[in-house]
């Protein structure tokens, strides 16, 4: 199919990119340069969703507890699970585990080195499989990733937005086009590095940049509006009201089981709402009650508002310390474990916010 910016400085592009890369690209990040594929594919996963100075020392304390993929595939899954405590989006972690555990068992613990077999791996779209497949194995496949549309929109001055099918087909051959076959990894590392440090998202460098002759964008006063995107993204809020049940040293919490949010990790006693309550309804609510009568609980603690964003969702809620005088019991997959323990199990990010703030009390109870 015809694609427009094609002619557009072919070659210049790639030159221009890789002589930045050699002349001004001082970034330093632990898997750069890394050629083993088990240590790419971790770092490529982490990064997946989360900044570069966040996962840096997620991937650090990763390939420390876990060299090697049978490292990862034979641990308790309760242990990754807590190593990636903090750092959200949960699937990441289901599937990197079920990842590991199928080149363990099914590929002798050696990394797949073809691009379509990595892509078939759990978790593994065509952004991460390229990642691999180039860092690792030098295939030429040109990596698509937040920072490289955004590059790749302005100085070609794309007028399609790049969610629409429209505008990822013309980008990945563009990309495709662009790619040094020879040098695939340095080329994608490269634009990726130059989208984070002088293409950036806000206040890039326009006046010192190596593209700015030939960048559409920046000759059409364009910058500030390219990329073009076409969805907004819609969140719901959810009320998450969490009753933290206790008798003497013992608290309640049980892992969340749900196809939502948070599977695998462990909260407490959940009343979820689709609007906010109000103090009396927080502290007087039906599924609450029994712990007040037959085990004569006491509210101990009522917190503030606490809230997290996730990418499609927003939680909001509160907690709420109840404590029992008499040994309740507690309905569902529920499992009594000392205060002093809670520090052994993974919580979600929104839970480990207020566990942190209450840590003087929650040991003093
Ligand atoms: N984001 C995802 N992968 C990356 C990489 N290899 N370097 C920098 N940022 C990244």
């Amino acid at each position: 199919m015809n694609n427009r910016y094609l002619p557009l400085m072919k070659l210049d592009f790639s030159a221009k990119l890789l002589e930045w890369n050699s002349k001004y690209n001082h970034r330093e990040m632990p898997w750069k340069g890394e050629k083993d594929p088990y240590r790419i594919w971790l770092s490529e996963i982490i990064l997946q969703q989360t900044r570069v100075e966040q996962g840096w020392n997620y991937y650090l304390k990763f390939i420390n507890t876990f060299p090697s993929v049978q490292d990862l595939a034979t641990a308790p899954e309760s242990e990754v699970f807590k190593l990636w405590e903090g750092l959200g989006y949960y699937s990441r972690c289901r599937n990197l585990i079920a990842t590991a555990k199928l080149i363990h068992e099914k590929f002798n613990d050696v990394f797949p080195s073809t691009y379509e077999t990595i892509l078939g791996l759990k978790g593994i779209g065509p952004y991460t499989a390229a990642a691999i497949a180039s860092f690792a194995f030098e295939l030429p496949y040109p990596v698509v990733d937040g920072n490289v549309l955004r590059v790749l929109a302005r100085v070609y001055g794309m007028d399609k937005p790049v969610d629409s099918s429209e505008g990822r087909r013309l980008l990945n051959e563009l990309a495709n086009k662009l790619l040094d076959k020879k040098s695939p990894a340095i080329y994608n590392q490269a634009i990726m590095d130059f989208g984070a440090m002088v293409c950036k998202p806000k206040a890039p460098l326009c006046s010192s940049c190596i593209m700015k002759k030939d960048c559409v964008a920046y000759n059409k006063g364009l910058v500030g509006s390219l990329p073009l995107k076409e969805k907004k993204i819609n969140r719901k809020t959810r009320w998450f009201y969490y009753y933290i049940i206790r008798y003497k040293s013992g608290i309640y919490i049980k892992e969340r089981q749900e196809n939502d949010i948070w599977r695998h990790l462990h909260e407490f006693l959940l009343v979820e709402k689709t609007k906010k309550m109000n103090e009396k309804e927080v502290t007087m609510n039906p599924e609450i009650k029994l712990f007040l009568d037959k085990y004569s609980a006491q509210i101990t603690n009522v917190s503030g508002e606490y809230m997290q964003q996730l990418t499609h969702q927003t939680i909001r809620g509160q907690f709420i310390e109840l404590a029992c005088q008499k040994p309740p019991v507690v309905n569902g997959q529920f499992r009594k474990i000392d205060y002093k323990d809670l520090t052994k199990y993974a919580f979600p990010k929104f839970i480990t916010i207020y566990l942190l703030e209450k840590n003087v009390n929650l040991s003093q109870l």
